[in-house]
């Protein structure tokens, strides 16, 4: 199972999600990442940042691949992915934009994008490390319930449950989008390690449901159960459902990796 790291408020869990992207980087200067949007990781790039200046870590190396884009949305659209991404972290670290990959949500034929984005990452070497949030429903990515665990990047429907969760980026009157290009749940699965980050009440359901329900496509997260190098790192109010919560505690205390010698 994944290491469930649980930390005593948000600002911890998303320093700590930054400090395992930096140490990554720091790792290997030429690692493939696979980046999220999402509210939830909005402080986890700014942390990325500052920690990346104070280190002097240079992202220049990298390749990156971000699960999902709307489709559209121009790449330049205020609220697409592409441009959201900008704005929290490739304007403000040294990679080229050539090496930053979002499908195109404007494309003229989004199901050629999704094979193509497809065969980019794995013509890549594949993903080093992916960054997960989960949807209050327990979509990854945009993996809705009911998504094939097997699936490759493809189009996908959002529901309405996801759509009204995303109005809140754009405009009233605004047209949300209703579809978009996602990574497939098998794509998400060949990255070799997973990191998810879910803060907030909102997600206590939803993380529970995904690490300790059974494994089903009505909930797309839990096939993070059959991940061998999943790392989940959670606050207090997005762990509060979880039935084994002390006994993740008891492993991880304050969320803290611990390493014990004479255990495997
Ligand atoms: P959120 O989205 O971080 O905005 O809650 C997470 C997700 O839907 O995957």
């Amino acid at each position: 199972m994944a290491s469930i790291l649980i930390h005593p408020d948000t600002e911890s869990a998303s320093r700590a999600t930054a400090e395992r992207l930096l140490a990554a980087i720091r790792a290997n200067p030429h690692a493939v990442l696979g980046l999220a949007t999402g509210g939830t990781m909005e402080p986890v790039y700014t942390a990325l940042i500052d920690r990346a200046a104070e280190t002097g870590t240079s992202f220049a190396g990298l390749h990156t691949f971000n699960l999902d884009e709307y489709i559209g949305l121009a790449a330049h659209h205020p609220q697409s992915y592409r441009t959201t991404m900008d704005r929290l972290l490739f304007d403000h670290v040294d990679i080229p934009r050539a090496r930053t990959h979002l499908p195109r949500g404007d494309s003229e034929d989004s199901a050629v994008e999704a094979r193509a984005y497809e065969a980019q990452i794995e013509a890549s070497g594949g993903i080093d490390l992916q960054l997960l949030g989960i949807g209050t429903n327990g979509h990854v990515g945009f993996n809705e319930p009911s998504s094939s665990l097997a699936s490759r990047t493809r189009i996908k429907r959002l529901t309405r449950s996801t759509i009204k969760a995303n109005a809140r980026f754009f405009r009233s009157g605004e047209q949300v989008p209703t579809h978009a290009i996602t990574m497939g749940i098998g794509t998400i699965m060949q990255a070799r390690n997973l990191l998810m980050l879910a803060t907030g009440a909102g997600k206590a359901e939803a993380v529970a449901a995904a690490l300790e329900g059974p494994v089903t496509a009505s909930c797309p997260a839990s096939i993070l159960q059959f991940h061998p190098a999943a790392t989940v790192i959670l606050d207090q109010e997005a762990a509060s459902k979880l039935k084994w919560r002390d006994f993740y505690e008891d492993i991880h205390p304050g969320g803290e990796e611990v390493y014990f010698a004479d255990t495997h």
